[in-house]
């Protein structure tokens, strides 16, 4: 069983191809809803032999790019060891998903910690990390970053994230590269660099981030932000000497409504490639988002359908506590009806608010959508959920986290149990056992 395209458009079949977009049409209904049957729902469903293909891609438009991952968009270990295993890099935000990448089998090298207002801990943990790995990059986003790693005794691999001043990306919380939260102002840039080499650092690159889900229609954008990032490299070359990297971060975008084209990644590999052609450092490129996106779905089912006036209200067992983008950045994702699909049924279509069973009125995923009629315990997949879907996933409500499969060659596994009430409960439960041993207050 598997959950791929009927026809295969597995990456081990070479006559498959390697489109540039996998449409939620292309996934085999039958094989999904058996999946929703074995592992129950809400249920997140990943092909790993996609994330491959999107690897591929990557690395097709960008041969001489060092390519790395952002843990952020799915940081399971499946999806760490496929891309670790194919020769990506790791991004992580976070000293746990340090702590995966490292699990995963990363080493050091193959490592870059972009430190975003890092909390202590998570600071000892990169130091700790870095001396146990060596190659691994710490790369810090504000001079106060510098100064802390420096109080830790670090003085190894210093990458600076600079603030570009242009954004870009599919929603105003998402543009990064125009928001003071993240980097070192552009024009403090060179100043900040030249004081941490003095410091004895060894500075060995740039970085830039202009924002996430950046579409075909912003190139221009990023053409001027590659500019920018180009003229910045220059400038940095010039103060401390070589640089081993500058990295444009990540945020390609991908087409989640039905009618959206695939990003030109040439065009984009071109513009790039103009902008710091003469800069002698290799270019780094760490999407998140483009190599897991459409490689998942998500299965959930129909509980409640109520008819309102205004629209018909479909309730499912999924929520904002599942996939939140919808209900944070309005996103669009595809929605399909796998029992209408597997039955053939001729059913009426017609528009639907499908909502889960959060006490939120933004905890739904579409509104007045038409689609064929739905039934009370009908599978719908909603598509493109591979990136920051589980993990932007949390417990509100007291509501269980899902499972997770992934899918290998004609592999099903379970790659994450779902959480129970009790896992939900235990930290509250285990801090009171906790109190329970401490002694009396004044023994
Ligand atoms: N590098 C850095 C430093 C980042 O902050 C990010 C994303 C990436 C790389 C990867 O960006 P991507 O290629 O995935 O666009 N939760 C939002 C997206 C937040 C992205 C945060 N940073 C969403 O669901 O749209």
């Amino acid at each position: 069983m598997s959950g791929r395209r009927e026809g295969a458009s597995s990456a081990t079949d070479p006559e498959a191809g390697n489109p540039p977009i996998r449409r939620l049409d292309g996934w085999d209904a039958d094989a999904l809803s058996d999946l929703a049957a074995t592992y129950d729902t809400p249920l997140y469903v990943l092909d790993l032999d996609r994330v491959r293909e999107n690897h591929r891609r990557l690395e097709a438009a960008f041969p001489d790019a060092e390519i790395s991952y952002a843990a952020k968009a799915n940081a399971l270990g499946d999806v760490l060891e496929t891309l670790l295993d194919a020769g990506a890099g790791i991004e992580c935000a976070s000293a746990g998903e340090l702590e995966r990448a490292l699990a995963a089998g990363a080493a050091g090298s193959e490592v870059h910690y972009t430190a975003v207002n890092p909390p202590a801990a998570d600071l000892d943990y990169a130091v700790e990390a870095a001396d146990e790995h060596p190659g691994l990059t710490i790369v810090a986003g504000a001079r106060d970053t510098i100064d802390r790693l420096a109080e830790r005794g670090y003085d190894g691999r210093l990458g600076l994230r600079v603030n570009p001043g242009i954004g870009a990306g599919h929603h105003e919380k998402v543009r990064t590269g125009s928001d003071a939260k993240f980097g070192v102002p552009a024009d403090r840039a060179v100043d900040v660099l030249a004081d941490a080499a003095d410091r004895g650092f060894d500075v060995v690159g740039i970085h830039a981030h202009v924002g996430s889900g950046v579409s075909g229609d912003a190139l221009e954008s990023h053409r001027k932000f590659v500019a920018r990032v180009g003229d910045l490299a220059r400038d940095a070359v010039a103060t401390v000497g070589e640089l081993e990297f500058v990295d444009v971060g990540g945020g390609f975008g991908v087409p989640y409504r039905e009618d959206e084209q695939p990003l030109d990644l040439e065009s984009v590999a071109e513009a790039t490639r103009d902008a710091l052609g003469e800069v002698d450092a290799q270019l780094a490129i760490e999407p998140g988002r483009y190599f897991v996106a459409d490689a998942g779905v998500l299965l959930t089912r129909v509980n409640t359908v109520k008819e309102a006036p205004e629209t018909a209200v479909v309730g499912v067992d999924a929520g904002m506590t599942t996939l939140i983008r919808p209900a944070m950045y309005d996103a669009y994702h595809p929605i399909r009806n796998l029992t209408a699909d597997a039955t053939a049924d001729e059913r009426e279509t017609i528009p639907q608010t499908v909502a889960g069973p959060i006490c939120e009125s933004g905890d739904v995923f579409c509104a007045d959508r038409e689609l064929p009629a739905s039934e009370r315990g009908d599978t719908l997949a909603i598509g493109n959920t591979g990136a920051y879907g589980y993990e932007m996933a949390s417990n509100y409500n007291s509501r269980p986290r899902p499972a997770s499969v992934v899918l290998e060659g004609d592999d099903v596994r379970l790659s994450r149990r779902r959480e129970t009430v009790a896992d939900v409960t235990r930290p509250e439960r285990t801090a009171r056992e906790t109190v329970e041993d401490k002694p009396e207050r004044g023994e």
